[in-house]
């Protein structure tokens, strides 16, 4: 247990556990005061889980804008002061940093160039861009005219984009000529090309970033530049209700196709400020560096929309860890005096190979708290961050949570005792419980099935144009509880511990990958008959993708047929999918209802090929694939 430290203003453990007693009604109502309501709510939380009454709505009544509520407020008190600080990939390449002043007039622009394209209130539009500025310009542009958001990640394929495109659809895509990630370019604007055309698009807006060569097609594509010279800077924040979408997240989950999880204004707004503030003691003017890309929850949540409500500086790099060398991290908390890290135990992994000199060698004194997000972290990992990167003067903030919940859900307060690779007790309001497969409920130190069993403000609301889906993916399993698909451990001093997924999604580095969307995706090739994919251990990873595939009778296979394979992957969803392992496999272990037995794909791929690990496979119609898929299994 590493001791509780003196950090001004933050709850220690008893504080926490007080605040978490008092939550009521009125508790959320005097809290939500944080925000600036144009009419203040009149109701807390109005939800049931259960299947006949099945809804979720937080402050009735309440309507406000999240743009006015980021940059507005903070005008008279703090126009010239930072809000966001951008640094490029290139370390010499100048950065910029932008007052609220600044931000809201690029802001205002930029809701003026969409209104000028047709955008209106409820419309869909999406926004495929790199680590700059403009993006979360874009971001805040679409609140301030009441337009929901879809964020593609950068390094998403043109098919995935199309995907998202036509889901939701939306006929709007914002985007750059290019993104530069470790000194290379990655081709955003000519993957809109490609995405357009499969998905119907009207309106491209092309931001330059890099002045790289883009096509530009007349009638549909138009330069940021040129259109917001046309508009005026002011563009009033328009009226929304609590419960209108602000944006829309497309995320994996076990089954089918990424889903499109929906956020609201209020409540999605709410519990990104207020967990900002709370597990990282912010303080306005603070700044704080959260290393996600905006493609991700992580980034909407702590990137742009919670330290911008609260009134601190964000910093948005636009490269990777370890360009031009390992350092980079730690030169940036120097260069702008970081006073908060918030990255992924998967970065933290790689970062550790590379040898304490590439930390030690900076000062690092700026920093005051180290955050973690994304994966279980692995105690060593934890205490690197904390003894090596922080000195042993840094708490470590592990925040547990997901696409879906908005914002972390256990985490840490700076001033609790922490434990290495806890992420310690929940956030007020937040009430998790363990439970067996058959939903018995478990009570003290031990282990089971993640679930909750009430609502909090900055759950998600719905699955994007389909309705059943959100209560049949995460209320069915263990009725009248929100499943997270998370497994936990419960210690003897009520401290929780995350041990990772145990349905069908695996975390490869922080990124959730639906193993049916892998499988999709191989099958789509001519040559490829089936393939089963599933989670292995990865050092720096946490996970890798392991697939297995069983080719058509006319396949040869061969380590070119391996490449192509792996290469078709990245093509089709991203290079974040790629298979780490790929192996041929003549038959897959199904029982005989034809189900596969991915219990076994599982432990083959952990290398646990005992037949104490593999268990039972009598069941199977063909025992002897298991002999074959062992006897050929990838890095033994
Ligand atoms: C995992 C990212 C352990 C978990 C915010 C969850 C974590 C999934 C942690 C959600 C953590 C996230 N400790 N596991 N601190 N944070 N996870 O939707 O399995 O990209 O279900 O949201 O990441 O991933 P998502």
């Amino acid at each position: 247990m590493v001791t509780a430290q003196a950090f001004p203003g933050a709850l220690d453990r008893d504080g926490r556990e007080a605040l978490n007693a008092g939550v009521s009604d009125a508790f959320w109502l005097d809290a939500v005061k944080r925000l600036d309501w144009m009419t203040p709510p009149t109701q807390a939380g109005d939800w049931s889980f259960e299947k006949d009454d099945f809804h979720i709505r937080w402050f009735g009544e309440g309507v406000l804008n999240v743009s006015a509520n980021c940059i507005d407020r903070h005008l008279t008190e703090r126009g010239d002061q930072v809000a966001i600080v951008f640094e490029p990939d290139e370390p010499d390449d100048r950065f910029h940093k932008f007052t609220y002043r600044e931000v809201h007039r690029a802001v205002c622009r930029f809701a003026n160039v969409m209104k000028s394209q047709g955008v209106r209130k409820g419309d869909r539009v999406t926004i495929y861009m790199p680590m700059i500025p403009e993006a979360a310009f874009a971001m805040l542009a679409c609140a301030r005219i009441g337009a929901v958001h879809s964020v593609v990640f950068g390094g998403f394929s043109p098919e995935a984009l199309a995907g998202r495109l036509e889901d939701c659809g939306s006929r709007i895509v914002i985007t750059a000529d290019e993104g530069r990630r470790g000194g290379k370019s990655v081709p955003l604007k000519a993957n809109v090309d490609a995405a357009c055309a499969i998905a119907e698009i009207d309106t491209v807006i092309v931001v330059q970033a890099t002045g790289g060569e883009v096509t530009m097609q007349d009638g549909r594509d138009i330069w940021y530049h040129e259109a917001a010279e046309t508009v005026s800077a002011d563009c009033p924040p328009e009226p929304m209700n609590a419960e209108d979408p602000l944006f829309i997240l497309y995320t994996s989950g076990s089954t089918g196709k990424p889903k499109g999880v929906m956020h609201t204004t209020g409540g999605y707004l709410f519990w990104a400020a207020y967990t900002h503030e709370l597990c990282f003691a912010h303080q306005p003017g603070q700044l704080f560096w959260c290393t996600a890309d905006v493609g991700w929850v992580t980034g909407h949540s702590y990137v742009v929309y919670g330290p911008l409500a609260n009134g601190g500086a964000t910093l948005m790099f636009e490269g990777v860890p370890n360009y031009p060398t390992p350092s980079r991290f730690w030169e940036v908390c120097d260069k702008h005096q970081v006073e908060t890290i918030f990255t992924a135990p998967t970065a933290l992994r790689a970062l550790m190979r590379e040898g304490d000199d590439f930390v030690t060698r900076t000062s690092r004194s700026s920093l005051k708290l180290l955050g973690t997000v994304g994966e279980p972290i692995n105690p060593e990992a934890w205490r690197w961050y904390h003894d090596v990167v922080g000195e042993g003067r840094c708490p470590v903030i592990d925040t547990w949570w997901q696409t879906e919940t908005g914002a972390a859900l256990i985490a840490p307060s700076p001033a609790m005792p922490l434990k290495p690779g806890s992420a310690t007790l929940p956030l007020p309001g937040v009430t998790p419980e363990l439970v067996d497969a058959d939903g018995q409920v478990l009570e003290g130190a031990t282990s089971g099935n993640l679930c909750l069993t009430t609502s909090w403000p900055g759950m998600m609301r719905g699955v994007w144009g389909d309705a059943d889906r959100f209560f049949q993916t995460y209320f069915t399993a263990y009725p009248g509880k929100y499943f997270t698909g998370d497994g936990a451990r419960r210690d003897a001093d009520g401290y929780w511990w995350i041990t990772g997924r145990v349905d069908d999604v695996i975390n490869v580095s922080g990124h959730r990958m639906g193993t049916a969307e892998v499988e999709s995706a191989l099958v789509l090739h001519a040559d490829v008959a089936e393939a089963a994919v599933v989670g292995m251990p990865h050092d720096i990873k946490g996970q890798g993708i392991y697939a297995y595939v069983t080719l058509n009778a006319d396949a040869t296979p061969s380590d070119q047929l391996r490449r192509e394979l792996v290469q078709w992957v990245r093509r089709e969803i991203g290079p974040i999918a790629s298979p780490d392992a790929l192996q041929f496999a003549p038959g897959l272990p199904k029982t005989r209802s034809g189900k596969i037995m991915r219990r076994i794909l599982r432990k083959i791929a952990e290398g646990e090929v005992s037949a104490a690990a593999l268990g039972d496979t009598s069941t199977l119609a063909d025992p002897a694939v298991v002999d074959d898929l062992v006897a050929n299994r990838i890095g033994q």
